[in-house]
């Protein structure tokens, strides 16, 4: 066995997002977001779970970075409650949710660990919502403005900064299939929503050029995977393509290359109508940025399913185990995503800002969380990721998702995700196996593989 040595200025981070651990819904002056009023309709989160305490990480954020500090966290990327800096997402700042995150950076600074800042993970000012929200383009601008007021608050603090996470989760399962908030299931809308969003993130980078500190660097999120046919079928390898372009293309097409891609928007204007798209919009959504975040949890496996309309495909489980969430378990699809995004984008830089898994943990009568599977979900896929940086992908750093245990969302605390075990009726934070091994990676700066 040999060892896979990661360069010594490789990022070690993990992840977190406002709404999922942070509680304190309405407290400081907080508005309410899209999560909180959706999460109060009954039925749509499993057993009916809100996000309104969490891990309550707002009072406790100090204990939480003590413990990033324990496990030698190089980095930690969180996410900013945009309606606790403008509780009706525009108007005046709110002075006591900006110091939150003032006191936040500062605690990560002080414990030596680089914090990368995620402006928007899914929760939307309930009151823009009520304006139409990712629907309407005054949201985009909304959003430079909010984004404007957190370069000035924590520009002078923070390096790594992050427009949008996944947009095409947000804008999908947000508008289009109602999975998430705000609920809406209208596939035009969703389509609408992307674009909005794009157009948000590329004006942000816009005012990040004008307020930002040379040397930090802004990007985006996406969700990627690599899409393979379930055979050798003609159909299922178009079937593959079509599905690549609505998941990936889509989105990084537009940010890398300045257009969405021909075959997606001619199938897409078939369908839904053509959407309203200025040339202008893409110029905006083409601003150059200086990495590209890579949310990678598994791959996607299609085959041809003329029913299903309008894209005419289906999805399919692989063979592999699964994790808690039904994933496949599929770490080379990191090698070949990574290979991919190199060729066909060639960001200035990849950042994977989330990977990891959901098991059923126990925790132990004496105390310990033996989670070996997610420790070898984990050590695959950085195996994969070592591997691809061998071969060529820029990637300068790994945020394991999750620092703790969630809320996932449509989920609840259902599914956990976390490196560190919360008991939600005491909040007690418990490090999990899955940590201390982290803790050796980052300690060793690699892997036997
Ligand atoms: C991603 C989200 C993150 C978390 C993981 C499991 O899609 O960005 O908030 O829910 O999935």
């Amino acid at each position: 066995m040999s060892f896979c040595k990661f360069p010594d200025d490789f990022l070690w981070g993990a992840a977190s997002s406002s709404c999922q651990i942070e509680g304190a819904a309405f407290e400081d002056g907080k508005g309410e977001s899209i999560w909180d009023r959706f999460s109060h309709i009954p039925g749509k989160i499993v057993e009916d779970h809100t996000p309104a305490i969490a891990c309550d990480h707002y009072h406790r954020f100090a204990e939480d970075v003590a413990l990033m500090k324990s496990l030698k966290l190089g980095a930690y990327r969180f996410s900013i409650a945009w309606p606790r800096i403008f509780p009706d997402g525009k108007g005046g700042p709110n002075r006591r949710g900006l110091d939150f995150y003032e006191r936040l950076v500062d605690e990560l600074l002080e414990a030596g660990i680089e914090p990368m800042a995620t402006l928007y993970h899914w929760d939307l000012p309930q009151s823009l919502e009520d304006r139409g929200g990712w629907t309407a383009r005054d949201t985009a601008k909304y959003f430079t403005d909010y984004a404007a007021c957190m370069f000035e608050a924590l520009g002078d603090r923070v390096d790594f900064w992050i427009t949008h996470n996944e947009p095409w989760v947000a804008a999908t399962l947000g508008y289009g299939t109602g999975e998430h908030a705000p609920g809406i299931s209208h596939m035009p809308s969703a389509l609408t929503a992307a674009h909005n969003i794009l157009i948000s993130h590329g004006s942000a980078v816009g005012a990040f050029r004008e307020l930002s500190r040379k040397g930090s660097q802004i990007g985006i999120t996406l969700n990627m995977s690599p899409v393979y046919p379930a055979s050798s079928d003609e159909r299922d390898i178009l079937a593959a393509k079509r599905w690549d372009g609505c998941l990936n293309r889509w989105y990084a097409d537009p940010v890398f290359l300045g257009s969405y891609p021909e075959d997606i928007m001619e199938l897409y204007s078939g369908a839904y109508g053509s959407p309203d798209v200025d040339p202008e919009d893409m110029r905006i959504i083409a601003t150059p940025i200086d990495f590209l975040g890579v949310n990678y949890y598994s791959r996607a496996l299609v085959k041809a399913d003329p029913e299903a309309k309008p894209l005419g495909l289906s999805s399919l489980n692989g063979d592999r185990p699964q994790t808690a969430m039904g994933w496949e378990v599929y770490p080379e699809g990191l090698y070949d995503l990574l290979l991919r995004i190199q060729e066909d984008y060639a960001p200035p830089a990849i950042f994977i800002t989330e990977n990891g898994a959901a098991y059923d943990d126990q925790l132990e009568l004496d105390g310990s969380v033996n989670d070996d599977e997610r420790r070898n979900y984990v050590h695959a896929h950085l195996v994969q990721l070592h591997e691809a940086m061998e071969d060529g992908a820029k990637v300068r750093g790994y945020f394991l998702w999750s620092i703790l245990d969630n809320f996932e969302w449509a989920f609840g605390y259902s599914r956990r995700f976390g490196i560190i075990y919360v008991d939600y009726n005491t909040l007690a934070r418990i490090p999990k196996e899955s940590a201390k091994w982290y803790r050796n990676v980052i300690q060793s700066g690699g892997v036997s593989c």
